[in-house]
């Protein structure tokens, strides 16, 4: 083989390994690799949608504690929205239908990313989550608007149908509106929101992205042999959420209440006084004053607010939630045989000390981690089969650790006591 051959051939084996495709189909192949044809896709995609919006509700009910009023309103969005869709995939067409994207809106750790992501599972369609800030007017900071569609399409594994069903997530949506900028108007938060708008209307997104070599030169090859053209995907039934913790928005809406009642020369309100209640008061006026385009909120008309989190519902998310931390725990300790039990007085601690950290339900985590941290270095291979978490253990894990160690039995009894009594509890 002449060196010019054996470059040929090494190309070719890399291009077809990359791409799957031979770019010089007139040479004989190189006889490795001949590997059987992927089957095609099924040609028949059905999608079924037939929740209500108490299904959906009763749904997250089992994973996300609190948070009543958002549940409600998300529940009949999400069952709108998808009954239309289902609707326009079976007749193929359909009539005017304004989209229900979603503002969703309150502080940090109390479940808006935690809602989206369990209806997105209930539901069955892709989800791809994502932080406003990465965008900038132009494409690069991180990343081009139109990539979020590319990525429903990696979470659909390839299923371009599914994916223009599905779900996108923007997280810091406060981050881009021009007033959240110290020097002024911010044109490139605007500019984000221009190509965002563009997206939750309905646009074609090409599946390849232009900035993207690999996949270009992919489609260069295939447009040569004549195979396929370039594919686009439409965002017309792409759920568009998007939330933030709006700091700044209290003012702007305490400020407008203030005006309107000083008119009327009445006493400020307990909502104007209130300031947990003015973001659930926030209009479509004040997210405009918090600087968005007038055109970019009102693709956005439903408005969810999600409320701080009390010590009751901490403790709730640990004892009662699906997704609790607490059966993490569990099996992680299970994967050594080991049992682990939480007492309510150990629960009761932990939620006291995780709303210290001011960081919602993701002080549970924090508080759980830091607690039985050495228990997971040091258990594993120790002859304890057993223990309790109760608030003797959570208020000073050294000492209870040091005294599990010198004497297993000590954890032991502690063990089949709990047990006894949430058996008790139970029946
Ligand atoms: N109301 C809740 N019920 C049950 N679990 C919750 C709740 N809120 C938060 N969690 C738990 O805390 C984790 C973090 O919550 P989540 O990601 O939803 O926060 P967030 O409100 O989106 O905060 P941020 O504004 O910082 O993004 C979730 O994965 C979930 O395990
Ligand atoms: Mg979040």
């Amino acid at each position: 083989m002449s060196k010019e051959e054996e470059w040929q051939d090494d190309l070719a084996k890399f291009v077809k390994d990359k791409f799957g495709i031979n770019p010089f189909p007139d040479q004989p192949q190189p006889q490795e690799n001949k590997q059987e044809p992927a089957p095609p896709p099924s040609p028949e995609f059905h999608f079924k949608f037939d929740y209500t919006p108490k299904q959906v509700k009763e749904h997250l009910d089992k994973y996300v504690i609190q948070q009543d009023d958002a549940k409600k309103v998300l529940s009949v969005a999400v069952c709108d929205h998808y009954r239309h869709v289902q609707r326009c995939h079976r007749e193929k067409h359909c009539g005017h239908y304004s989209k229900q994207n979603v503002v969703l809106t309150g502080p940090t750790g109390v479940g808006k990313t935690y809602l989206i992501k369990v209806i997105a599972e209930l539901i069955g369609v892709p989800f791809v989550k994502a932080d406003a800030t990465k965008f900038s007017e132009t494409g690069y900071v991180g990343g081009d608007v139109e990539d979020l569609v590319r990525d429903l399409i990696h979470k659909a594994n390839g299923n371009l149908e599914l994916a223009q069903y599905g779900i996108i997530y923007l997280d810091e949506i406060d981050k881009i509106a021009s007033m959240s900028q110290q020097s002024g108007k911010d044109v490139s938060g605007t500019g984000v929101q221009r190509g965002l708008l563009k997206l939750m209307e309905e646009t074609d997104v090409p599946t390849k992205s232009p900035l993207d070599m690999a996949s270009q030169i992919q489609s260069m090859m295939e447009m040569q042999q004549n195979k396929k053209k370039d594919k686009t995907i439409n965002t017309r039934h792409i759920l568009f959420i998007v939330s933030g913790a709006f700091g700044g928005m209290k003012e702007v809406v305490r400020n407008r209440l203030r005006q309107s009642h000083a008119g009327f020369g009445a006493k400020l309100s307990s909502v104007v006084a209130s300031s947990s209640k003015l973001l659930k008061e926030a209009k479509t006026e004040d997210f405009i004053e918090y600087g968005y385009e007038p055109e970019f909120i009102g693709r956005l008309p439903v408005r969810v607010h999600c409320e701080e989190l009390t010590k009751k519902d901490l403790f709730s998310i640990l004892k009662n939630s699906a997704g609790s931390i607490v059966r993490q725990m569990q099996d992680a300790f299970a994967a050594y045989n080991v049992e682990l039990l939480f007492s309510d007085d150990g629960l009761h601690e932990i939620a006291e000390k995780a709303l210290h950290e001011k960081t919602g339900a993701r002080g549970l985590i924090t508080v759980c981690e830091k607690t039985l941290r050495d228990f997971k270095f040091e258990i594993p291979s120790s002859e304890i089969k057993r223990f309790v978490v109760n608030k003797q253990l959570v208020d000073h894990p050294d000492d209870e650790l040091k005294k599990m160690l010198e004497n297993p039995s000590y954890s032991e009894e502690a063990f089949w006591a709990e047990q006894l009594k949430q058996r008790d509890v139970k029946k």
